[in-house]
């Protein structure tokens, strides 16, 4: 029996890398086999792209070649690690995934959402998720959540402004809002574990 694939999307500093160890460690607890892995990298080679993006100057790069960089690292992220895990039967945890890049490049960047399922399609025969949980916090609440957690040392993408910030959250909550089988929109706010038992019964249809 083929595994499953979940992602967990948000804007920085709502709690996605510390929910996806949480969420894996509890669906091993059930004997499961699980993959925690994140994006940009998650195989060698997207690892070896992921430095190229998160390092550097603000605008070492245009939007459109990093958006190809992006599509370049999931594809090979997916060919070499994802779809091999799933095949085997593994539920593979994935922090941030196409929609970061729907999100970020497409309606922050302004390159569009049709131009990243276009690079999608032709990086990754346009794989998707069996469900995307999508942590939701209020933008005040993230923002002193990740100034708290960067102590001034912002990556490229954390660096940019309020506005910018505000564009990535709001084209995630309509792609959310706009298919709600594949979509959860889980609240993040609460004690860690109150947040895991959520994200824990947002994917209990999937078992
Ligand atoms: P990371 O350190 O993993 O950030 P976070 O803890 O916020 O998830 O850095 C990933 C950064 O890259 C993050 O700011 C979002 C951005 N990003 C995109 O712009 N497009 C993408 O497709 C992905 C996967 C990430």
């Amino acid at each position: 029996m083929p595994g499953r694939f979940i992602s967990l999307e948000g804007g920085e500093g709502v709690g996605k890398s510390t929910q996806s160890r949480a969420l894996a460690a509890a669906l091993r607890a059930r004997g499961l086999e699980v993959i925690e892995t994140r994006e940009p990298g998650g195989s060698p080679g997207a690892e070896a792209i992921r430095t190229l993006l998160l390092e550097g100057a603000g605008d070492r790069w245009t939007a459109e070649a990093e958006a190809l960089l992006f599509a370049a690292a999931r594809a090979d992220h997916i060919a070499r690690t994802i779809r091999p895990a799933v095949a085997r039967g593994a539920w593979v945890i994935c922090d941030r995934y196409v929609d970061s890049s729907i999100a970020y490049q497409g309606g922050a960047d302004g390159l569009g959402e049709e131009a990243i399922r276009t690079l999608h399609g032709i990086g990754s025969g346009g794989y998707l998720p069996d469900r995307t949980l999508l942590l939701a916090l209020p933008g005040e609440e993230a923002a002193a959540r990740e100034a708290a957690r960067d102590a001034g040392k912002p990556d490229r993408f954390g660096a940019r402004d309020a506005s910018y910030h505000a564009a990535v959250a709001q084209t995630f909550r309509r792609l959310a809002e706009a298919n709600p089988v594949r979509w959860r929109i889980v609240d993040a706010t609460g004690t860690a574990e109150t947040v895991t038992a959520r994200l824990v019964d947002a994917i209990e249809d999937l078992a």
